[in-house]
């Protein structure tokens, strides 16, 4: 069975990686999002397009050279059948008329908040309004950092990583972790009616480590408040923020003693047991910083890469036990339960309790 919610958009690219059509030639963008091989590319007039990276015709995918774009079209390397942005094929070599059923899967597509989202699944059921929204990648007054990494493990493994931050005092330490975020206890809320979790940790005085030491100038201990805010099955958004110990915000909500870092996660399947691992970073402050820009990249990249490696291990490890093994879970788990129970839902599918 599979553990995929399928009527769902997912994040599929940034948008600037489907280049933009200046010359009108290019070769598409090929990523496999729920199994499905997918080719995006630009139109002349910027909008994206989604469509099977399969030729109809002996399934050459359009997004490897030799295939190529060509104004609003694009060419199949192998034998030059021609598809149009509706995905119509519109030409075939050695003949006039094109068959009827000679036509790619066309996928719905919204780009938002630098994100190109596709919907997998019916796509009579793809609500444009329902995408889950990060606005701050995109917003004045915010700079982002971002990047993607490649995970051979499934996407449960990624949901349960993040929802649960006491790993980083183990696996980040030196890095994001102190002895604070494991020792201090969460609180969770589920939104049963909107389907969203929050799991809060509040930390009053905690060392500070090095990801907001070297970003923010602050070198004494620090009031560290990180609250997620997870839409399942696939966008999670951790608002963090610190300051020196004792600086709260104002009774008004003003915060400008405080420094606040957005790290948003969009969490794809790429098949059953591999996922692509998106990530952001946005902060408030050191706004025309690049050398803060480049530390905050390399710092949440190798971050991202120490769950990589250890998620990698546990899907070596799942695949390789029998079923129905039991884990033992306790109070830091709350957040990650409570987000399996919200997924098994949208799947309409039994609790995922052996995964
Ligand atoms: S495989 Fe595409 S034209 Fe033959
Ligand atoms: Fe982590």
């Amino acid at each position: 069975m599979t553990s995929i919610v399928r009527d769902q958009w997912y994040v599929a690219a940034y948008g600037h990686e489907i280049a933009p059509r200046d010359g009108g030639g290019g070769t598409a963008f090929g990523r496999t999002i729920c199994g499905e091989p997918i080719s995006f590319w630009r139109t002349s007039g910027g909008e994206v397009t989604a469509m099977s990276d399969r030729c109809v015709h002996r399934r050459f995918p359009l997004s490897q050279a030799p295939s190529r774009l060509v104004a609003d079209t694009v060419v199949c390397g192998y034998h030059g059948f021609t598809y149009g942005a509706d995905g119509v094929c519109v030409a075939v070599p050695g003949q006039t008329r094109v068959p009827r059923s000679a036509r790619l899967r066309r996928y719905p597509v919204v780009e938002l908040d630098g994100f190109v989202w596709v919907f997998i699944g019916d796509p009579d059921r793809a609500d444009a309004g329902s995408v889950p929204r990060a606005p701050w990648l995109a917003l004045e007054g915010w700079t982002t950092v971002c990047g993607m990494e490649p995970l051979a493990a499934r996407a449960s493994l990624l949901v349960d990583n993040l929802l649960d931050l006491s790993h980083e005092t183990y696996l980040h330490g030196g890095y994001i972790g102190t002895p604070e975020v494991a020792e201090t206890p969460i609180t969770v809320d589920v939104d049963e009616q909107a389907g969203t979790l929050r799991v809060s940790r509040h930390m009053a005085d905690a060392g500070c480590p090095p990801f907001y030491a070297r970003s923010t100038g602050i070198t004494e201990r620090i009031t560290r408040w990180q609250d997620i805010e997870f839409t399942p099955p696939c966008l999670y958004r951790l608002h963090s923020r610190v300051a020196p110990v004792g600086v709260e915000p104002n009774a008004d909500g003003s915060d400008p003693d405080g420094f606040h870092v957005k790290v948003v996660y969009a969490i794809t399947p790429e098949t059953e047991t591999s996922t692509h691992d998106f990530w952001a970073v946005a902060r408030d402050f050191a706004l025309d910083d690049t050398s803060v820009s480049d530390y905050l990249r390399e710092s949440n990249r190798t971050v991202v890469r120490q769950d990589v490696t250890a998620l990698d291990v546990l899907e070596r490890v799942l695949a390789s036990e029998p079923d129905g093994y039991q884990e033992l879970s306790i109070d830091i788990d709350t957040g990650s339960l409570a987000a399996r129970r919200l997924i098994a839902r949208l799947a309409d599918a039994p609790i995922d309790s052996d995964r």
